[in-house]
C-alpha cells in the first residue's frame, strides 16, 4: 500500500532538495542550478547538480540521479521507507503507519532488535563466572572494566544453543536469528548459535545501532576472527568500527587502524579519533564516510608487510576522497595496540610522540620507491627518479611538487628543474589519457551506447532524443500533460523504457496527483530514476515551450510511422494483413 499522495508531496515541500544535500554536501549557486562536489563518486571538479526548480538532482560524473527521498536513501544508505521516515523525523511530520507495506523495513527492525538483545546478552554472559575465560583473556589484554563496558564486549557461551535460547525466551522468531546471522540453520534445520566462546565485539552504525558482531578465539583457533557476514543491516564494506564514536570527537583528524584491538587500545589510550575498517581492505565507501567527518587521516597500520601493503592501497583511496593522508609508522614489528602496552604508563605519550611525528604520505611513497631502487647504480638512480616524478605529480599543489622536487633534487645531485619537468611530462599524460577517456564516455552516452536502462536507445536515437525532451519538458510543465496526450499516444513512443516513462506521467496526470520525479516515482528503480533525473538535468538549461513540445511529438511521431513501414516491409503476410486494417480502422 503506498503512502498517500499528499503526505509524500508535503514531505518533499518541507525538506527541500537544497538544503538537505547542503548538510552532506558543500553547495554554490551556478545560474538556476547549484553545483558541488558528488558525495557518490570522488572527483575534483564539481559535476553535482541540484535543480531547485524540479526539485532533483544529477551527477553528470556518476549518472546518480533522482529526488530528495532518492537523494537520502542513497547517501544515508537507507531504503525507501527509512529514507521517507529520516525526512519526515528532520521536518516534524508524522508518518501514516500501518497502511505501509514495508516488509523489509520491518525485518530490519527486528535484526536490529536482536542485535541490540544479543549485545546485551554476550555483555552479561561476560560478567558472569560463564564468561571468565573471556574477561580474562580481555583484562589479560590490558583493557579496563571502563573500556570493556564503554565497547560493550562480550562472550558468547559455548553452548551451541545459549543465544538461541535467550532470544526465543524474548520472544524472537529462529528465522530472524537466521536473517541477523547471530545463529545458523542447522543439518537438522535448527537454528543454532553462529558465535561460541568467543570474546564479542560489537559493531554499531552512527546511529547507535548494533548491525554486527567480530568474535575473537581465545586462543590460537582457526578463525581469528569471525565476523557477522552480510545482513540486510550490514555491509561489512561499508562500516567503521569505532566510528560512532569518533565522529563525535570532533578532531580535524581521524586514525585509521586495522584491528579492533587497536582501536580498542588506542580508545583507552585517549585516542578516542580511531577507527578501523572490519578486516576488510579500505573501500572507496569507507573513504567517503570518512571524508565527510574529516580532513585528513593518519594511517595506523601494522608495521608488518601485510600493513605495509595494504597502506599503499588505502592511500590512493584517501586521497580521492579529498583526504590529507599521513603514515605513521611503528618502530619495530608491532601494531598500535603492542606498542601502547609495552610502554606501561608512558604509552599514550609515546604513541602522541609517532603521531605527531608522522610524515605525510609523499614521503612514505618516497621512501617505499627508493627502497625498492638500487642508487649506486645509474639504472637504480633513474628508476627512482622516474617513480618519484610520478609520485609528485600525483600533487594537486604546485607548492608541494616544488617542494619535494627541491628535496629531491638535493638528494640526488641533480638540477630541480629537470625534476619538475619530468613530474609535467607524467602530469600532462596522466591528463591527456583522462581526457581522452571523459571524451570517450561523452561519446558513447550521447550516443545511446551503453544505456543499460534504455537498451532501444542507441537504435533510435532521434526518437529517443525526443522523447527524453519531452518526457523533461512534461515533468516541468504539468498544465502542457493534457495537450500533449492529445497530440501524442502512448504507444507511439519507439523505445519501451521512455513510454512506461512517459505512461507514469499520463496516469499522475490523470489521477489529478503531482507530475513530478517523485510523483512518478513508485514504479520505477533507482537506476532507472537516476535516467529520468537526468533527463531533467540535461534539458535544465533549454526553456522549452508549448511549441517545442510540439515539435518533440512531431519527430516522435514520424520516427514512429517510419518503424511501422519498416515492419511492414520485413513483416509475413498476416501481420501486413492486420496493419491494413488498422490503417482502415484509423482513417474512419
Ligand atoms: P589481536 O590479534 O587480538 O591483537 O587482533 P587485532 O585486532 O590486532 O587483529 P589483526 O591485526 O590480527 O587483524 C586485523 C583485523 O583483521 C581484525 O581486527 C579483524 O577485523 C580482521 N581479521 C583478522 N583475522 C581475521 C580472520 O581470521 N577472519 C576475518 N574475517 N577477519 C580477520
Ligand atoms: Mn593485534
Amino acid at each position: 500500500m503506498p503512502l498517500p499522495e499528499n503526505f509524500i508531496q508535503e514531505l518533499k515541500m518541507r525538506n527541500d532538495i537544497a538544503e538537505v544535500a547542503a548538510s552532506y554536501v558543500n553547495l554554490k549557486h551556478s545560474g538556476r542550478s547549484m553545483v558541488g562536489l558528488c558525495p557518490f563518486h570522488s572527483e575534483k571538479t564539481p559535476s553535482f547538480h541540484i535543480f531547485p526548480e524540479n526539485g532533483s538532482f544529477y551527477c553528470f560524473g556518476c549518472g546518480v540521479g533522482g529526488d530528495v527521498i532518492t537523494f537520502v536513501r542513497r547517501i544515508e544508505n537507507l531504503d525507501y521507507m527509512e529514507a521517507v521516515r529520516f525526512l519526515a523525523q528532520r521536518a516534524g511530520m508524522q508518518v501514516p503507519e500501518n497502511q505501509v507495506d514495508d516488509g523489509l523495513a520491518k525485518l530490519k527492525v527486528r535484526i536490529l532488535e536482536i542485535n541490540r538483545e544479543t549485545a546485551r546478552f554476550f555483555h552479561q554472559v561476560l560478567l558472569s563466572p560463564e564468561g571468565k575465560p573471556g574477561l580474562d583473556y580481555l583484562m589479560g589484554r590490558g583493557l579496563s572494566m571502563a573500556t570493556i563496558r564503554h565497547f560493550g564486549l562480550g562472550f558468547s557461551p559455548s553452548s551451541r544453543f545459549g543465544l538461541v535460547d535467550h532470544l526465543r525466551k524474548k520472544g524472537y522468531y529462529p528465522q530472524d536469528m537466521i536473517q541477523a546471522n547471530v545463529a545458523v540453520r542447522s543439518q537438522s534445520d535448527r537454528a543454532v548459535d553462529r558465535f561460541f566462546g568467543r570474546v564479542m565485539y560489537p559493531i554499531i552504525d552512527l546511529r547507535g545501532n548494533v548491525i554486527a558482531f567480530g568474535g575473537r578465539t581465545l586462543g590460537d583457533g582457526k578463525p581469528k576472527y569471525l565476523n557477522t557476514s552480510d545482513t540486510p543491516v550490514f555491509r561489512k564494506s561499508d562500516g567503521l568500527f569505532a566510528m560512532n564514536f569518533a565522529k563525535n570527537t570532533g578532531q580535524e583528524r581521524l586514525i585509521l587502524a586495522e584491528g579492533y584491538m587497536d582501536v580498542i587500545a588506542l580508545h583507552q589510550a585517549g585516542f578516542t579519533n580511531a577507527v578501523a575498517t572490519l578486516g576488510t581492505a579500505l573501500t572507496p565507501e569507507q573513504a567517503r564516510l570518512m571524508a565527510r567527518y574529516t580532513k585528513e587521516i593518519v594511517i595506523s597500520y601494522d608495521s608488518d608487510a601485510a600493513g605495509q601493503k595494504a597502506a599503499s592501497r588505502a592511500i590512493p583511496m584517501l586521497r580521492e576522497a579529498g583526504l590529507l593522508v599521513k603514515v605513521l609508522t611503528i618502530p619495530g614489528s608491532k601494531d598500535p595496540d603492542e606498542f601502547i602496552r609495552s610502554y606501561g604508563d608512558q604509552g599514550p605519550a609515546r604513541f602522541r610522540q609517532l603521531l605527531d611525528r608522522s610524515g605525510n604520505d609523499v614521503e612514505y611513497r618516497l621512501q617505499k620507491i627508493k627502497a625498492g631502487c638500487n642508487l649506486e647504480q645509474p639504472d637504480g638512480r633513474v628508476a627512482y627518479l622516474t617513480g618519484a616524478a610520478e609520485v609528485l605529480a600525483t600533487l594537486s599543489s604546485k607548492i608541494e611538487q616544488e617542494v619535494y622536487a627541491g628535496r629531491l633534487a638535493e638528494e640526488m645531485g641533480i638540477d630541480r628543474a629537470a625534476i619538475l619537468s619530468q613530474v609535467q611530462r607524467v602530469r600532462r599524460k596522466a591528463e591527456s589519457s583522462r581526457r581522452q577517456k571523459e571524451f570517450r564516455t561523452f561519446q558513447q552516452q550521447s550516443a545511446g551506447v551503453r544505456d543499460a536502462v534504455n537498451p532501444e536507445k542507441s537504435a533510435n536515437l532521434r526518437a529517443a532524443n525526443a522523447e527524453e525532451a519531452l518526457i523533461a519538458f512534461l515533468l516541468s510543465h504539468p498544465e502542457a500533460v493534457r495537450e500533449v496526450s492529445r497530440r501524442l499516444p502512448p504507444e507511439k513512443l519507439v523505445t519501451s523504457f521512455n513510454r512506461r516513462v512517459y505512461r507514469a506521467v499520463l496516469e499522475k496526470a490523470e489521477e489529478g496527483g503531482e507530475v513530478d520525479l517523485t510523483g512518478i516515482s513508485a514504479g520505477f528503480s533507482a537506476e532507472e530514476l537516476s535516467s529520468v533525473a537526468r533527463m531533467l538535468a540535461q534539458h535544465h538549461e533549454v526553456k522549452a515551450t508549448m511549441q517545442d513540445a510540439e515539435e518533440y511529438c512531431n519527430v516522435i511521431l514520424e520516427e514512429s510511422n517510419r518503424l511501422d513501414e519498416k515492419k511492414v516491409l520485413t513483416a509475413d503476410a498476416q501481420d501486413i494483413q492486420k496493419y491494413l486494417q488498422r490503417l482502415r480502422e484509423q482513417k474512419k
